[in-house]
C-alpha cells in the first residue's frame, strides 16, 4: 500500500482528530445522562441548517435512527417505505444541485432519503402512504435529536420534478418522499412553544 506523506498525512491526522473529538463529545453528552424524554425531545427539536463539517456518524446510531423510522405506525401496518442512507459527498452534492432548499447538506454528515412504496397499499388501504412516510420521517427527527444529532426535514413529495431528480440520483424505483439532513449541529436555535388555544376545540 502507498504511504501517505507530507501535507496529506497532516490533513489526514487533523481530520481523524476532529472526528474523534466529535465522537467523544457525543459520548460525553450520553454519559452525563442528558437523554431526554419524548416530550422534552419534541419541545427542543429544531430544524438545523448548519452542521459541524466532516463528522462521521457511527453506524450503530444510524441503525437506531432507521429502526425508529421503521417503528412508525402505518395504515394497516403496510409500512410503505424504504430508506436510502447517503454519506457519499458527491451524491449529497448531486441532491443539492436538484433541490433548491437543501443547502444545509453542504455541512451535514449525511442524509436519509425516506422513499414511499405506494404499491404495497393497493387493495388494502390506498393513498395513506404520505401519512405513513410522514410518521416515519418524524420518528427519524426525534430519534436523532435524542441521540444528540441535528436534522432538517426537506420536502420532496409531492413535487414531481424533485421526485424524479432525486430518484435518478439515488437509483430507486420507489418515490422519494423526504430528504433528512443529519449531523452534529453547529447552531442552536432556541426551542419555541407553539401551544395555541385558538387551534383547539374542546367538546
Ligand atoms: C414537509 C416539510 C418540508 C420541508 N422542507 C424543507 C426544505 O426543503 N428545506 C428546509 O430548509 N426546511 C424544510 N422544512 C423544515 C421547515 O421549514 C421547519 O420545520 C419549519 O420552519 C419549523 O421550524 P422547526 O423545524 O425548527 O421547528 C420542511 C418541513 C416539512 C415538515
Amino acid at each position: 500500500m502507498e504511504q501517505i506523506t507530507g501535507i496529506w498525512s497532516v490533513l489526514l491526522r487533523d481530520y481523524v482528530k476532529k472526528v474523534e473529538f466529535e465522537i467523544a463529545n457525543i459520548e460525553k453528552i450520553r454519559q452525563k445522562g442528558v437523554f431526554m424524554n419524548t416530550i422534552e425531545t419534541i419541545r427542543s427539536r429544531r430544524s438545523i441548517r448548519k452542521y459541524k463539517a466532516g463528522v462521521m456518524i457511527p453506524k450503530e446510531d444510524i441503525k437506531q435512527i432507521l429502526e425508529a423510522a421503521m417503528m412508525a405506525p402505518s395504515a394497516c401496518n403496510t409500512r410503505p417505505w424504504e430508506f436510502v442512507v447517503i454519506e457519499n459527498r458527491e451524491k449529497l452534492d448531486a441532491i443539492m444541485a436538484v433541490h433548491p432548499y437543501v443547502s444545509m447538506l453542504r455541512t451535514a454528515s449525511m442524509a436519509i432519503i425516506v422513499c414511499a412504496k405506494p404499491e404495497v397499499q393497493h387493495g388494502i388501504c390506498l393513498e395513506y402512504f404520505p401519512q405513513d412516510c410522514g410518521a416515519a420521517t418524524q420518528n427519524i427527527l426525534l430519534a436523532a435529536a435524542e441521540l444528540g444529532y441535528g436534522t432538517c426535514w426537506c420536502g420532496v413529495y409531492p413535487q414531481e420534478e424533485r421526485i424524479e431528480a432525486v430518484r435518478n440520483i439515488i437509483g430507486v424505483e420507489s418515490t422519494p418522499f423526504a430528504v433528512v439532513a443529519l449531523g452534529v449541529a453547529d447552531e442552536a436555535p432556541a426551542a419555541r412553544g407553539y401551544y395555541d388555544e385558538n387551534r383547539v376545540k374542546w367538546l
